[in-house]
């Protein structure tokens, strides 16, 4: 059965817990939507774990487009959500309406996401009474890199606490379906759990949410520039793949690939009368 945005709150209302994994092309997004996740996320993070950059800053609108349709097509059960890029939705209410737009209309996605608290209120209002439902994105922002001067766990002190329950509050009232916590300490995150009356899709945020996503790579062990404390890996799928390699070089170097059941018959006749 497809998975909605009533999914995500009837899974609120009925405490079971929400799953999402993030998958940037078709082939992925097929093997966790048969594994049956209620989500996929098309995340921003392509531009570290599939392209190659540093962080998630130099992602594009199109990059995310044409990610997030790779995604759709292989997702037959699973919410696809995009993730909106940096300065997609920054820049003006109105461009967030329209990139939004142009990631369901062109890359075929159900929702959206977009990182920050009160500073994206207005963004989050407008996205959402274009028909487009809103993932909100809290505590470690990675788009504010920058900003931040770092990636760190987020809400630790009092002050920083009170924020970030407030933020999650405002992106509720806003009209956000639902928000993830990332990397915000066990406690507090159970707290916002508590208070919000959308679910809180966690990544380092503890138990205490009503869902996780993690980073597919990441959770498989194929992304191995490094690895987040919050990160467990449920397979060493980087592992297999590396030796599959090796199998496969020394193979076509010995001579044993391709073998006879690999390869293609024809009459000897046709080869003895070519000249
Ligand atoms: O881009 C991404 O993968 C994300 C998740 C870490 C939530 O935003
Ligand atoms: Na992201």
């Amino acid at each position: 059965m497809k998975n909605t945005t009533v999914t995500f709150k009837k899974a609120k209302e009925e405490k079971t817990k929400l799953t999402m994994l993030t998958a940037y092309d078709y082939s992925f997004a097929k093997l966790m939507d048969e594994a049956g996740v209620n989500s996929i996320l098309v995340g921003d993070s392509v531009g570290m774990v599939c392209l190659g950059y540093e962080d998630t800053l130099p992602v594009t609108m199109e990059d995310m487009i044409h990610h997030t349709a790779a995604v759709s097509r292989g997702a037959a059960n699973a919410l696809v959500v995009a993730d909106m890029p940096f300065m997609s939705y920054q820049t003006s209410v109105y461009d967030a309406v329209v990139n939004a737009g142009r990631l369901i209309k062109e890359g075929h996605a159900q929702a959206v996401k977009l990182e920050g608290g009160f500073e994206v209120t207005e963004q989050i209002k407008a996205i959402v009474s274009a028909s487009i439902p809103v993932v909100a994105h809290i505590g470690l922002t990675p788009q504010s890199v920058n900003a931040f001067g770092g990636f760190k766990v987020q809400g630790k002190n009092q002050e920083a606490a009170q924020k970030l329950l407030d933020e999650a509050r405002a992106v509720e009232k806003a009209g956000a379906f639902a928000v993830v916590l990332e990397c915000v300490p066990e406690k507090l995150a159970s707290k916002i759990s508590q208070e919000l009356s959308i679910p809180t899709i966690g990544i380092g945020a503890g138990a205490g949410c009503d869902g996780q996503v993690l980073v597919y790579q990441d959770m498989l062990g194929l992304f191995s520039d490094f690895t987040p404390k919050f990160v467990k890996k449920f397979a060493n799928v980087g592992e297999i793949v590396g030796g599959a390699f090796q199998d496969y070089i020394k193979e076509v170097q010995e001579g044993s690939f391709p073998a006879k059941e690999h390869t293609f018959k024809m009459d000897d006749e046709v080869i003895d009368h070519l000249y």
